[in-house]
């Protein structure tokens, strides 16, 4: 009953000619797939232009991140005003925006409020270390980065929600976690936490990626998961045969 998702991080790549080429190429090869909801996201030179290369198609646009205030002294940030029009989605939480720009669960939580307040779906990741994952702490870990993301928002708009576990020790590193991981956090932490702050029914319409060297080759074994929802794509997110691929296993 939830509609698979799939989004493409593309982190700091592609040139603004570069991303508008990237996407007139990739439209009309994901066009098939309406089965699956699908996802870029540029940097944030080339938001309006891709946006623009992609109208009156049915893949959404997404920020890599967003900022919780509308103006103000905030040197580099983007408001939600300034990209509302722009996107659907926008990408909270990273792990590297975690570690290195500083980001905290209290501005996670700040940063999804603002974009539910604009109409922006928030793409909320959580994951752990590898010494935390090595502790044994992943559960608790990243239950707590769940409910403190989801702090003050209502059961009401949690369906515009997507949550995306993402181990950060599987992150670009080639070094992905199996399928049976990746189901025990999303269903057996995850989707509980969501269940115990929303209810059952609330928390059956949340979608929650898997991300962290997500490739075609094993992308079924995600998508067979029950609660895996799609994936959040770094590296294969950047060429259009691999990107169509994984969109092509979701279907
Ligand atoms: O946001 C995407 C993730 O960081 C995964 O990146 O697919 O290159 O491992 P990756």
């Amino acid at each position: 009953m939830r509609t698979p998702i799939i989004a493409g991080n593309w982190k700091m790549n592609k040139t603004l000619p570069e991303s508008v080429a990237f996407v007139k190429e990739l439209a009309p090869a994901l066009a098939p797939y309406t089965s699956v909801e699908r996802v870029v996201g540029p940097t944030y030179v080339a938001l309006a232009a891709v946006s623009e290369a992609l109208s009156g198609t049915d893949i959404a646009v997404s920020s890599q991140g967003i900022h919780w205030e509308d103006e103000g002294a905030y040197t580099s940030q983007i408001a939600p005003v300034m990209i509302q029009d722009l996107v659907t989605y926008a990408i909270i939480g990273h792990s590297e925006c975690r570690a290195y720009l500083g980001e905290t669960d209290e501005e996670v939580n700040k940063k999804a409020r603002a974009a539910l307040a604009h109409g922006i779906k928030p793409i909320i990741a959580v994951g752990e270390s590898l010494e935390q994952n090595e502790a044994g702490e992943t559960s608790s870990f990243v239950g707590g980065q769940v409910r403190a993301a989801l702090e003050g928002i209502s059961a009401e708009d949690m369906p515009k929600v997507v949550i995306a576990y993402e181990p950060i020790w599987a992150i670009g590193t080639g070094k992905s976690a199996s399928g049976e991981i990746a189901q025990n956090i999303i269903g057996g932490t995850i989707r509980a936490v969501l269940i115990d702050l929303y209810g059952d029914e609330v928390a059956q319409k949340i979608r929650i990626q898997y991300g962290g060297s997500v490739k075609p080759d094993n992308m079924a074994e995600y998508m067979s998961q029950p609660d895996v929802d799609g994936a959040l794509v770094g590296g294969a997110s950047l060429k259009v045969d691999a990107f169509t691929e994984l969109v092509k296993i979701a279907a």
